[in-house]
């Protein structure tokens, strides 16, 4: 990866947070360009495992971003996916890696502007921690092999 092109991967919900993307893109509202936004049914389909593959392929960091609690259309995915994003928040942390890697949010469709600032704010914290480690480690990894 050339320079400082971090790449964001946000998982967002597509009844809320995947609409409140797109109202962010049709306020022309600005946010960076690092962001891989990727549509997924409900936060609560998020294991730890699509998480920590996603460290592993070399995103600097990862959020996830759906509805707002008690109004999830499958009951309570987002409130099991915030369990699992806080224990694996502590695994990151056993591991060496910056829990603040790893984030969940809460933004309805009609919250662009909250999604745009979601948006900056990992950017922000990307820029201050730098490059995810196992990626900084990859091409020593690879040339030793
Ligand atoms: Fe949006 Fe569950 S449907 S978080």
């Amino acid at each position: 990866m050339e320079g400082n092109s971090y790449k964001i991967l946000g998982l967002c919900c597509r009844w809320c947070s995947y609409a409140g993307a797109d109202l962010a893109g049709a306020m022309r509202l600005q946010y960076p360009p690092e962001i891989r936004i990727v549509m997924i049914p409900c936060t609560g389909r998020v294991d730890i495992l699509h998480l920590l593959k996603a460290f592993e392929a070399g995103f600097d960091a990862v959020f996830v971003s759906g509805c707002h609690e008690g109004d999830c259309h499958y009951l309570d995915g987002n409130v099991r996916a915030r369990k699992r994003i806080t224990k694996l928040r502590q695994v990151l942390a056993d591991l060496g890696l910056e829990p603040e890697r790893l984030e969940m949010f809460h933004v309805s469709s009609g919250e662009g502007p909250k999604f745009a600032q979601v948006c900056k704010e990992m950017y922000e914290r990307v820029v201050r921690l730098g490059p995810n480690p196992v990626r900084r480690t990859a091409p020593a990894a690879a040339a030793s092999r």
